[in-house]
């Protein structure tokens, strides 16, 4: 049997044509964003990229915080560095606090239970830098008019 060549990949669609009316509400109706995110070989999976994009004037001045979740050392630092143009480009403005879950196989037991209790702590920080970043950026989007 002849083999084909090439195997196409057939996407309805990409972007805002692709938006969910839910999604797209909530992400409206929320002033701060954390994205938990595995890394890929050493990149953003394709598919949270794909849900992304399907929104954009909903994310326009609002706070990102990210964590980075990987079965090695580096606990999705890559994965987190490689998102940061993207959050930028979606108008999105990121916190410098991230959580880093690394060897993801071993930080929790079979029943779900954290392992690492320093964890409390680091992810403290993070959501009160990050819901300072949403206070301030709320502030602004209500009463500061673009110019
Ligand atoms: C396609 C693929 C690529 C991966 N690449 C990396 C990587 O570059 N670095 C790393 O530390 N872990 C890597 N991992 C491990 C994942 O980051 C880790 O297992 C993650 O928790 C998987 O989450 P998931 O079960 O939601 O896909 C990879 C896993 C998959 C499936």
């Amino acid at each position: 049997m002849e083999r084909p060549l090439f195997i196409p990949v057939i996407l309805d669609d990409a972007g805002e044509q692709m938006k969910d009316p839910k999604f797209s509400a909530t992400i409206e109706r929320c002033d701060g964003l954390i994205i938990v995110t595995p890394e890929y070989n050493h990149s953003f999976p394709g598919l949270l990229k794909h849900a992304l994009d399907m929104n954009l004037k909903e994310y326009i001045h609002k706070a990102v915080g990210i964590c980075g979740v990987s079965a090695g050392a580096f606990g999705g630092a890559r994965v987190i560095e490689t998102l940061l143009p993207v959050m930028r480009e979606l108008g999105l403005v990121t916190i410098f606090e991230d959580v880093n879950f690394a060897r993801i196989g071993t930080l929790f037991d079979e029943r779900g239970k954290l392992l690492d209790e320093n964890f409390v702590r680091r992810v403290d920080m993070f959501l009160n830098e990050l819901i300072w970043m949403s206070r301030v950026l709320r502030h602004g989007r209500d009463n500061i008019t673009p110019v």
